[in-house]
């Protein structure tokens, strides 16, 4: 069977996450990735937060499969020189170094698409063109320009970021989808494109009902928030908590062992149409025939009440049971899951969402594989490279003599 990016070649000058979940997802897709690192340091994820001395750490071997490696200076003379040959070879050149760095290595888009005018360039960046322009930018930075961690947390509390890496990963998987939109339009257009992805804009991206709740505020309070009607809307889109964020009223009940399993807990939606179902099972059927409880209305001012009642039925059930209960009868409902509960759960490691990788150096790890499914490309999830693991191989592709690699290592350049 041939993968979906069968041919096309990427040069990934890309490090941390948000750049690597890009030419990872890519890989998995069956591109050529050919990851370009610093000699002697690489990607600094290859040595952050190691697990066992001296192997490449989890962050780093969980974000680079599939991909070839090799090493290079590209700001000595011969790197640079090798780099222009790479620059000819590829299809997509892929970087998220701080704003402005290729330019400082004397590679800008002018120069890159003289060198191969069919080169697609994909950058990710922290803020787009503007007054933050330069600025150098991480996951919980991301978060908080983009407009999530204003929105996410406890009323009243501090503002919260998120576990979900929608500033990097979610950033990684815009480039990927701008990168794919490029190489199809290059094949009308025969040239490349710039692509540009901004983590603000991403996470924006992402808080998208909480700038139309933004909106909404000017035509009074937000009816669905736990503010409601009993606390104050200030000028800006508040913190909501656990509600649903939709128009149907949702929140996180406990459930039996709470007391000593922290994640002893269920998310119920208490949707119109499955009310009568959810109100029978939890023991209320009065509610049903009561006016101050058998519309969605008459209970807006109550949720916090009916949760309570929720609350007092699910902590007689485990979180499975209680998603055993309520999904039979529509009530949507989902068990607050661990790490450690997905990462056992067969279901994911039959898709292939969560795999097992085996490394010479660190042995049998679990990883997150593809989580786009496609039916005639499946995903194979192989190992991350060694730093510099395929330089001779890929310096000989691009016409490099077995003396013109020794020349170049004996410069330092690669
Ligand atoms: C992530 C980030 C904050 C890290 O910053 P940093 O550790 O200081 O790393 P930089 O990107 O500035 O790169 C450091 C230098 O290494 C150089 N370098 C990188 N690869 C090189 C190579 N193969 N050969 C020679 N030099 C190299 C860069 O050119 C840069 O040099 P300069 O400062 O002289 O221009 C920054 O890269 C950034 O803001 N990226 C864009 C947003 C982003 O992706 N953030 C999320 C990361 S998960």
């Amino acid at each position: 069977m041939s993968k979906a990016l069968e041919g096309v070649r990427i040069l990934d000058m890309t490090h941390v996450q948000s750049g690597p979940t890009c030419t990872q997802l890519l890989a998995w897709f069956g591109a050529d990735v050919i990851k370009v690192e610093r000699p002697g340091t690489g990607d600094a994820t290859r040595g952050q937060l190691r697990d066992i001395p001296d192997v490449d750490s989890l962050y780093f071997t969980m974000l680079n499969h599939n991909k070839r490696g090799i090493t290079l200076n590209t700001k000595s003379k011969s790197g640079k020189e090798i780099f222009e040959k790479l620059i000819k070879y590829c299809d997509v050149m892929v970087e998220n170094f701080a704003p402005g760095a290729l330019d400082r290595m004397g590679f800008s888009w002018e120069r890159i698409q003289a060198l191969n005018p069919r080169m697609i360039y994909a950058s990710v960046k922290g803020f787009g063109p503007g007054p933050f322009q330069d600025c150098k930018v991480y996951e919980n930075v991301a978060q908080c320009i983009g407009g999530a961690a204003s929105t996410t947390g406890m009323i009243g509390d501090v503002p919260l970021v998120s576990g979900a890496q929608i500033g990097d990963s979610g950033t990684g998987m815009n480039l990927a989808l701008g990168i794919v939109t490029a190489l199809f339009h290059r094949t009308h257009s025969g040239k490349g494109q710039r692509v540009e992805c901004a983590m603000q804009d991403g996470v924006l991206n992402l808080c998208r009902v909480k700038l139309r709740d933004q909106q909404r505020l000017a035509h009074g309070p937000l009816t669905e928030y736990p503010q409601y009607p009993n606390g104050e809307f200030g000028a800006a889109a508040p913190r909501a908590g656990n509600s649903s964020g939709g128009g149907q009223p949702g929140w996180i009940v406990k459930c039996k062992g709470w007391e000593n399993d922290p994640d002893a807990y269920s998310y119920v939606i208490a949707q119109a149409g499955a009310f009568p179902a959810l109100a029978k099972v939890i023991g209320h059927e009065d509610w049903l025939e009561d006016p101050q409880w058998n519309t969605p209305k008459a209970r807006l001012p109550k949720l916090e009440e009916m949760f309570g009642e929720i609350e007092k039925w699910t902590m007689t059930k485990t979180k499975f049971e209680v998603m055993d209960i309520l999904n039979p009868l529509n009530v949507p409902c989902g068990p607050i899951l661990s790490m450690k509960e997905i990462a056992e759960e067969p279901s994911l490691r039959k898709t292939g969402t969560i795999v097992e990788v085996d490394h010479p150096e660190r042995g049998k790890y679990l990883s997150v594989g593809n989580p786009i499914k496609l039916s005639d490309s499946p995903t194979d999830v192989t190992r991350s490279p060694f730093l510099g693991e395929h330089t001779d191989t890929v310096l000989g592709e691009i016409g490099m003599s077995d003396e013109q690699i020794a020349e170049a290592r004996a410069a330092g350049a690669v």
